[in-house]
């Protein structure tokens, strides 16, 4: 029997720095009181060294600068991971190189520097056109910093994208239709749009357990989705996933490759990845604190914390887990490891019949009934 062809390869770079910490975040995530670029540099290349000497080598499809704040990060660290994965492993012709940035750090002279360091997707954290709800969410940006950045990274980069935040405590429906009319206004290529989630351990859980506010309740929150996918699917936008909406070929090759479950290096703090070695799926996860993972490097040539062997059965989940997000679904075919338990065909014929999955042409989908439960979904069907 053949060996299974390797699918896409990314590379995921968490950089963890912040100017300051969103009331709401609960990424692994720091302050910035200045970082040595040498050093930052020298621990990221030697992280990569490491995976590129572990696994199979082929060409990156996707770079992904994620955060934190990659944008505060110093223009030749970005160039030297750049120019390191292309020497370790290649690069596709056709690959994309994503920068999460934060409008008021976008600035054109350093943008024009990552995008000649190779950058050619710009991903920006807008959240709002409110001034208002930018100082409740804890940003250093305003309204016009924010339309301004819009229009520069459409003007340096060959896509880009940016996030929105709705379902905030005092945003009306009409108040959300209003916004997002206007993100849609700039007629983007990509827009990601995210339910604001209370997140344990986050200044925002604090401050809602203490009673000062309170979140928007479910049928609030469902109707700002329901609004999320009309008004986009009306300017011409695929809702390709749960909150991701792009044009037809403008979908974020690097997401696709978690949702469809493909491999994925993750280097830089905390960072997780998902490989294919020896013909064994292995999960991956970095050691969360700067200080730890610079050491760690230094003293053993890896960043690691962990590096664990999925099962079956891990497998199965996390594969579900991503791909029912996809409106494309997952495939799922007789010979699928799922039917090895006889309940779960039985679950998913109920499930069927319900209204929240559908199953053909070989693939799984959540459907409009089902996405928004897609969590509860899973644990049903898994059993
Ligand atoms: C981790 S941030 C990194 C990007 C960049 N630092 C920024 O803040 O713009 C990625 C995106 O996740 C979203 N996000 C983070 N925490 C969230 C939460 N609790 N609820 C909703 N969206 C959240 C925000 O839209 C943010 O732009
Ligand atoms: S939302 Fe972005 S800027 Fe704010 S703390 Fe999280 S990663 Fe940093």
């Amino acid at each position: 029997m053949s060996a299974a062809p390797l699918t896409p390869l990314g590379l995921y770079v968490h950089w963890p720095f912040c100017a300051r910490i969103c009331p709401y975040c609960d990424f692994n995530v720091y302050r910035d009181r200045g970082v040595d670029a040498d050093a930052w540099s020298a621990a990221l290349v030697a992280d990569l060294e490491y995976w590129a000497r572990r696994i199979e080598r082929r060409r990156l499809s996707s770079i992904y600068f994620g955060g934190g704040t990659p944008s505060l990060a110093p223009v030749p660290v970005i160039a030297e991971i750049i120019a390191a994965a292309e020497r370790l492993f290649g690069l596709d012709a056709e690959v994309e190189v994503t920068l999460e940035a934060n409008p008021g750090d976008a600035d054109k002279k350093r943008m024009g520097a990552f995008a000649e360091a190779g950058v050619n997707r710009l991903s920006l954290g807008v959240q709002s056109f409110d001034d208002e709800a930018l100082k409740f969410l804890g940003r250093d940006h305003n309204a016009a910093s924010a339309r301004r950045a819009i229009a520069m990274a459409q003007e340096c980069f060959e896509n880009s994208s940016f996030d929105l935040i709705y379902g905030r405590p005092d945003q009306s429906e009409d108040d959300w239709h209003a916004e997002l009319s206007e993100a849609l206004c700039f007629q983007p290529t990509h827009l990601s749009l995210y339910q604001l989630t209370i997140e344990r351990g986050t200044a925002f859980a604090t401050q809602v357990k203490a009673g000062r506010w309170t979140p928007a309740e479910e049928e609030r929150q469902a109707r700002h989705y329901e609004i999320a996918q009309d008004l986009t699917k009306a300017a011409g936008l695929d809702p390709y996933e749960v909150s991701n909406h792009a044009a037809p070929g403008h979908e974020s090759r690097h997401n696709l490759i978690y949702w469809r479950y493909h491999d994925y290096v993750g280097i830089g703090p905390g960072a997780h990845g998902r490989l294919t070695v020896n013909g064994e799926r292995i999960a991956t996860k970095a050691l969360d604190r700067p200080d730890a993972y610079l050491q760690q490097i230094d003293q053993r040539g890896d960043g690691a914390e962990t590096i664990e062997i999925l099962g079956d059965e891990a497998q199965l989940i996390e594969r579900l887990s991503m791909g029912l997000r996809l409106s494309e679904g997952v495939p799922l075919y007789a010979d699928d490891y799922f039917y090895r338990d006889e309940g779960r065909a039985g679950r998913l014929a109920r499930l069927i019949e319900d209204g929240y999955l559908a199953h053909d042409c070989g693939a799984l989908r959540a459907t409009d009934t089902g996405r928004p439960v897609l969590n509860r979904l899973i644990y049903e069907l898994i059993g």
